[in-house]
């Protein structure tokens, strides 16, 4: 056994231990910043270190001599210094940027034993950080760059596309529809669109919601006749964690909660189960729901809007849609109207319309010649908007003709989707099965009177795909 020799002790007084530690840190500091400089009462530097005075050259100095004396604010652009001797609070860490580079640094003030500010000590760390700091820095950047795509995507979805204003059209029916619609924007109470297929419903929905109290919060939209049955119960109202349903369902936000402080629009409110409207009723009433699978109720605070394109009176009549829940959507109601009952419309929808395609499609703006004018007049228009939407679109991506002929149209007609025949032999395979399927439907719901959830059962056909057929032909909305 060697013995070590004695090292001396740590001074035994909490004085000599913090004289220690000062001498240290400034030792440790001296030796491992790149440069100091001290600045007096009056901001002038009073001293650099060896280190520092590499940095001349780069801030425009041939010698120390030019600088020593100045104001620092003078020699240093954009220092702190200053701030840290008036204010008397340090700067720990802090980048510095100027025409010599960017630099960490760090800047302490000096105090007489009265603990007056006599002057400040700077230090620069290191010089490039953003090279020898780069693995910190590119993480900073990159979440940065996530939470401002974040942030924007998220605007973005919450920002509702329409406004009044975009509901186009100047005929009396339409002028009526807007001021029904500022009116009832200015209430919280429940909204009930009912208008043909393609009247701009969901437009509508989205302008009254933007115009609001609540325009800052969610527009949550449910097309309840997309939802299979089974489903719906859950995508309203939620479901609770730990829920036993039977089916395997995870936990989840029913769409009332997402909708909190914001507006549902609930579409195809006619294509509600009998059960599950009672439920809804009592949601409107009590202003509460509750999670499959919980014994709590959570307080709601959503405004509805309730569109369909059924006549909920005449289902109420038939018995297929309560009555009590018809009269609390029917508080404030707004029909709208079918195109073919304001055809003055058509020439300013088709330009709006046209724009907007061309804008989407990232092609040139095309116009209407007066003999395309006339059969768009001339039409019907079961499908409304989204029919006269379609047969532009068409138009505008079959053909490169800046304004559009009557022959540039596609055939308008019963069935829209039907090509026409080639010349002497069988007409393609989809276009006959298209026919087959929509005489299906077509009989099916004359043989339900229109009832949607009926015809699906009779066709062994999913509600939901029953929903995309009758969009696909919008014909056949008639018949519903
Ligand atoms: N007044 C209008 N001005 C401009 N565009 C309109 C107008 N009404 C409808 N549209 C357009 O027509 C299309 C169909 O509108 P929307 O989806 O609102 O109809 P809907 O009544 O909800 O139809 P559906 O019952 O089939 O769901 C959309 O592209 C919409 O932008
Ligand atoms: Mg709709």
């Amino acid at each position: 056994m060697t013995d070590r020799p004695r090292l001396p002790d740590l001074p035994g007084d909490a004085d000599g231990l913090l004289k220690l530690a000062a001498r240290s840190m400034f030792d440790v500091f001296a030796r491992t910043a790149m440069g100091m400089m001290v600045v007096d009462r009056e901001h002038r530097v009073v001293w650099i270190s060896e280190g520092y005075k590499s940095f001349l050259p780069a801030l425009g100095f041939e010698s120390e001599s030019q600088f020593v004396g100045k104001r620092v604010e003078d020699v240093v652009p954009n220092t702190l210094m200053a701030q840290v001797i008036e204010s008397g609070r340090p700067i720990l860490v802090d980048l510095l940027t100027n025409k010599a580079g960017t630099f960490l640094v760090s800047r302490l003030p000096l105090r007489d034993d009265a603990g007056r500010v006599i002057g400040a000590l700077g230090l620069v760390l290191m010089d490039h950080p953003e090279t020898t700091m780069q693995p910190l820095m590119a993480k900073f950047t990159r979440l940065q760059g996530e939470l401002d795509a974040a942030r924007r995507q998220l605007a973005e979805q919450r920002r509702p596309k329409y406004t009044i204003a975009s509901f186009i059209g100047a005929s009396a029916a339409a002028l009526e529809v807007k001021r029904q619609a500022r009116r009832v924007a200015l209430t919280d109470s429940t909204v009930l669109l009912q208008g043909e297929t393609g009247t701009g419903k969901e437009l509508l929905a989205q302008a009254i919601h933007a115009a609001g109290a609540r325009a800052a919060q969610p527009f949550v939209g449910i097309n309840i006749a997309a939802v299979p049955e089974s489903l719906l119960e859950a995508e309203f109202f939620g479901v609770a964690p730990g829920a036993f349903t039977g089916a395997d369902r995870k936990p989840r936000d029913g769409k009332f909660r997402v909708a909190d402080r914001g507006t549902l629009f609930l579409d195809e409110i006619g294509d509600m189960p009998l059960a599950l409207q009672s439920k809804l009723l009592r949601v409107l009433q009590e202003r509460e729901v509750e999670p499959l699978g919980s014994n709590k109720v959570e307080p709601v605070d959503v405004r509805v809007i309730a569109a369909s394109s059924r006549d909920l009176a005449a289902m109420v009549a038939a018995g297929t849609f309560r009555a009590d829940l018809y009269y609390r959507l029917n508080v404030l109601p707004i029909a709208l109207p079918p195109l073919r009952a304001r055809r003055d419309d058509i020439e300013a929808l088709a330009e709006v319309l046209l724009e907007d395609i061309a804008r989407r499609a990232g092609l040139p703006v095309r116009s209407l010649a007066p003999d395309a004018l006339e059969v768009l007049l001339a039409h019907d228009w079961p499908g409304n908007i989204r029919e006269l939407r379609n047969v532009l679109e068409q138009a505008v991506l079959m053909h490169d003709e800046l304004l559009l002929h009557a022959a540039q149209l596609p055939r308008l007609g019963a069935a829209p989707a039907a090509a026409p025949a080639a010349a002497g032999g069988p007409r393609p395979l989809p276009d006959q099965l298209a026919d087959v399927e929509r005489q299906a439907i077509a009989a099916a719901l004359k043989a339900t009177g229109g009832n949607r959830v009926a015809a699906a059962k009779m066709l062994k056909m999913s509600r939901a795909a029953l929903y995309d057929r009758l969009a696909r032909y919008p014909d056949l909305q008639r018949e519903s």
